[in-house]
């Protein structure tokens, strides 16, 4: 199992210190015979997803996505307006129930808390998407409660591969998150549970929304697919390494990026 006091003191600052957008899928068997993914063909009928940073860009997609795929969604964020407004925007079937709790995912105590609100609220156990506080703390629940084929999917970035100017620490936090991913792939991967990473270019988000206009237009130029990615772009793929299509990916990680 992961353990906080065995990685360097480095990594945990690192990671936690941009744990802006994670999440977590219950591992629920797929209701395979349900008459919702019979029409829609939906991966995630039954089961149950918590998202991180679910107020906003690609964390709000994240949910919109798994919703629309039929899962039940636990959304939290720090901005308990955004989170509020996010399920309220959330598809709903007659399989999946919605729900927000607000979370600041650098707090343990908070982790804990939102952990017994969904075994006691949801009486399903959980598997995850997020990093490592939530990580290290869901993947405790998953393997205590015997879950099955459990996903983990963590947001990189692509600058955590090729490097950005001016991103020193956040280029060595989500190298992080990558190396924390392949870990726990490996760690976790006799409790059935997969781990994988997006690593995200530049995404159409309040997070770029900041950039100047100028600097958006030449990042475009230097895109070969010749724009920014949209947030859906993203929750799609992260529904994909959540759901059992993705069965026999592990440790991996998928460059969203248009080619940056
Ligand atoms: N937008 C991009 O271009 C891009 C590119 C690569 C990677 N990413 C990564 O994707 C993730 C989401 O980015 P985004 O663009 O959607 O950002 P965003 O700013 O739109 O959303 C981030 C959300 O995280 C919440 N948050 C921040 N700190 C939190 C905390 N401690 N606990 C709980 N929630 C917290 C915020 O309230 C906000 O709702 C981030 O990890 C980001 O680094 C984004």
């Amino acid at each position: 199992m992961i353990s906080l006091k065995k990685m360097p003191q480095s990594t945990i600052t690192m990671v936690g210190a941009r744990l802006l957008q994670n999440g977590f899928l219950c591992n629920q068997a797929l209701k395979r015979e349900s008459p919702i993914m019979a029409a829609g063909g939906m991966s995630l009928v039954g089961r149950l997803a918590l998202v991180t940073g679910g107020a906003s860009g690609i964390g709000r997609a994240v949910c919109h996505a798994f919703a629309t795929e039929g899962a039940s969604v636990v959304v939290t964020d720090l901005n308990n307006q955004g989170i509020q407004e996010t399920v309220d925007s959330l598809p709903k079937h007659s399989d999946n129930r919605h729900s927000s709790y607000s979370l600041d995912v650098t707090s343990g105590d908070e982790i804990r808390k939102v952990l017994e609100y969904i075994i006691n609220g949801y009486r399903k156990p959980p598997c995850v998407l997020g990093t490592f506080l939530v990580t290290q703390a869901v993947a405790k629940v998953m393997v205590d409660q015997g879950v099955a084929n459990g996903a983990i999917v963590n947001l990189a970035s692509i600058v955590g591969k090729v490097g950005n100017l001016g991103q020193v620490n956040y280029s060595a936090s989500k190298a992080g998150v990558e190396g924390m991913t392949r870990t726990c792939a490996k760690e976790l991967a006799r409790f059935g549970i997969r781990c994988n990473a997006v690593l995200p270019g530049f995404i159409q988000t309040p997070m770029t929304d900041a950039v100047p206009d100028k600097v958006l237009e030449k990042l475009k130029k230097q895109i070969p697919l010749q724009r920014l990615g949209n947030p859906s772009d993203v929750a799609d793929v992260v529904t994909f390494l959540a759901s059992d299509r993705s069965s026999y990916i592990t440790g991996t990680s998928i460059e969203i990026t248009g080619k940056t």
